[in-house]
């Protein structure tokens, strides 16, 4: 179920630049996508950041130099085919220069030229050096090859310039290497709408309700959608969280803006997801100017409901394969049972929120699936894990959908 085919393992080959550091970042956002992270470093990255914190955070040997493993005379072959991936980030011109030139004179050039795995390059380094033609040819020549170039963005750089070469974002390069080994066609001609996240009901001009949620489930079944080669449309209230690359995304505030986007979104979609927490209710009246403290006390905020998104979404569903979700703390089952009747969808993903390990901001969530055939009890699953899932079942809803119609 979900897993990360055999948990899949990545070769992170740091080399000797300022951005050395962020190289843990992508590791971190490797990992928690599922990934088992290995790190080579050359001596100049070492000068950057100590391979005791790759150890620490892999559990790992971390490889530097061509003769240090007396167990392992071919250290690099071993690398090299190990590795189910290939990750230089960040890459030096140096190092980008070596590939180019099939030049193999440490243990990093030496596994990246005899590796069969598919290759990424994000290169980081002064804008001078980048635009220099010998640097563009190199990178061109690899692009060519088949590398795929994770090309740097423009921003404040080590010499104090603001200029093109900073590292690409470590999630977004962690997503890039993620996207390309997870691309599959399970989902290939299906649209499919999520929302996600909280809203945000406005008092007045300062002050709003919220929930705990984090957006993090949505946007995991979003981005997990997108790999399995549907077009998504993701409508989100206000998170932290990057946006999902490839995905159209419609940023919203409150319940009733929520509403209209993944009304306008449904027409085109064939499966719909419900993961956000909308408010059930809004402040009646919106105060034009921030209201003031007044005699110690507040009686009431008059507040009316919103519109139920899942279930205006499901009474007009038509062909089109609609899930909810159920965020409870107590009787868990029996509240999701009444809300698959209630709301009108193909299935409800009840999880406990009360939970540690499947509240709202965790990584994992703890889930029951509830259809009209009955409850299955899934596993403790990473949230990208638990997307897949869901998204298989409702993939293949959409599908016998689709040959019966
Ligand atoms: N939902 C929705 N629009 C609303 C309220 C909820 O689309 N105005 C959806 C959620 O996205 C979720 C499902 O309905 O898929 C259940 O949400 P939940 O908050 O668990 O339940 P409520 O319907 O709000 O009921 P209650 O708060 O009483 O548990």
């Amino acid at each position: 179920m979900g897993r990360r085919a055999e948990r899949r393992t990545i070769l992170l080959c740091v080399t000797g630049c300022i951005a050395a550091y962020k190289s843990c970042e992508i590791l971190r956002a490797l990992q928690k996508q599922g990934y088992r992270v290995k790190v080579l470093m050359t001596e100049h990255a070492a000068q950057f950041v100590g391979p005791t914190t790759f150890r620490a955070l892999t559990h790992e040997k971390v490889a530097i130099g061509l003769f240090d493993d007396p167990e392992d005379p071919i250290h690099h072959i071993s690398l090299a085919q190990e590795a189910d991936a290939v990750l230089v980030a960040p890459a030096t011109a140096n190092i980008i220069a070596k590939m180019a030139h099939g030049i193999a004179d440490d243990l990093m050039s030496t596994t990246l030229l005899a590796t069969d795995a598919p290759v990424f390059v994000a290169p980081a380094m002064n804008a001078g050096m980048l635009r220099a033609a010998a640097t563009q040819e190199n990178l061109e020549c690899l692009g060519q090859r088949g590398v795929t170039l994770i090309a740097p963005g423009t921003g404040y750089l080590a010499c104090g310039t603001v200029d093109a070469g900073r590292l690409e974002d470590p999630e977004v390069i962690a997503d890039v290497v993620i996207d390309a080994l997870e691309a599959s066609e399970d989902l290939a001609g299906l649209h499919v709408l999520v929302t996600a996240g909280p809203t945000h009901e406005p008092i007045d001009p300062v002050r709003y309700i919220a929930n705990r949620s984090s957006g993090k489930m949505g946007y995991a079944i979003a981005r997990e959608a997108r790999r399995m080669g549907a077009q998504v449309t993701l409508v989100t209230g206000p998170t932290e969280l990057e946006a999902p690359r490839d995905v159209d995304v419609r940023h919203v505030e409150t319940a009733a803006q929520m509403y209209e986007a993944a009304a306008a979104a449904f027409d085109a979609a064939d499966v719909a997801i419900c993961a956000a927490a909308v408010a059930d209710y809004t402040p009646t009246r919106v105060a034009s100017r921030k209201l003031k403290k007044r005699d110690g006390k507040l009686d009431a905020i008059a507040l009316t409901e919103t519109v139920d998104i899942l279930a205006s979404l499901s009474s007009c569903k038509g062909r089109r394969v609609v899930i909810g979700f159920a965020a409870e703390t107590n009787s868990l089952l029996d509240n999701a049972r009444a809300k698959l009747a209630s709301k009108g969808c193909d299935a409800i993903v009840a999880n406990d929120v009360s939970r540690a390990d499947s509240g709202f901001g965790s990584d994992t969530n703890k889930a029951w699936w509830l259809d009209a055939c009955g409850v299955d009890e899934l596993p403790l699953l990473e949230k990208h894990e638990l997307a897949r899932e869901i998204l298989r079942r409702a993939g293949a809803m959409a599908r016998k959908d689709f040959s019966q119609s």
